[in-house]
């Protein structure tokens, strides 16, 4: 199973997580890679069976929470029928940044299957590894692990 981790990340908390939610999907027998939204690969992600996608929240920490930079995420291409994931980086409170991720990627024509926000205090193998056995497992895809 081909797998493809699409990150926006200002500071390197998202990029961390995109890697360890890669180096999870690759424990579990997956072959994934990490792209960040400045430098897409549109064959990889043409080719992914699952997409996970990943951005930092941004707000006013407690009130208006949002995708950061979600201007960067005009480079997405169409995504008909797509599987993905999505993930977000945060350190107070998500609020409404994954639904408003969905709704980018819903909009874009990807099917929603999971969707995780991750503290910055937490960005772990810990913490993330049951994300991506969670959605490997909501697709009924059996890990070589
Ligand atoms: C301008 C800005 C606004 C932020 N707003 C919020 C917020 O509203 N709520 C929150 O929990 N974290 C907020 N954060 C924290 C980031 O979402 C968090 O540190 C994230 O892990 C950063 O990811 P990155 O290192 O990949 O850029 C904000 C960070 C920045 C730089």
């Amino acid at each position: 199973m081909k797998v493809a981790v699409v990150y926006e990340s200002m500071g390197g908390n998202t990029k961390r997580a995109a890697e360890l939610v890669a180096g999870s999907a690759a424990f579990l027998g997956a072959e994934a890679t990490v792209l960040p939204i400045t430098d897409l690969d549109y064959g990889v992600l043409a080719e992914a069976d699952l997409i996970f996608f990943g951005t930092w929240t941004d707000g006013a920490f407690l009130f208006g929470q949002r995708p950061g930079r979600a201007g960067r995420f005009k480079k997405l291409p169409w995504l008909d029928g797509k599987q993905v994931a999505l993930f977000c980086t945060y350190a107070v409170k998500a609020g409404g940044t994954l639904p408003a991720l969905a709704r980018i990627v819903e909009g874009l024509g990807a099917e929603v299957v999971g969707w995780r926000a991750i503290k910055r205090s937490a960005i772990d193998a810990k913490h993330i590894a049951p994300f991506v056995v969670d959605v490997f497992d909501a697709l009924g895809v059996a890990s070589a692990a």
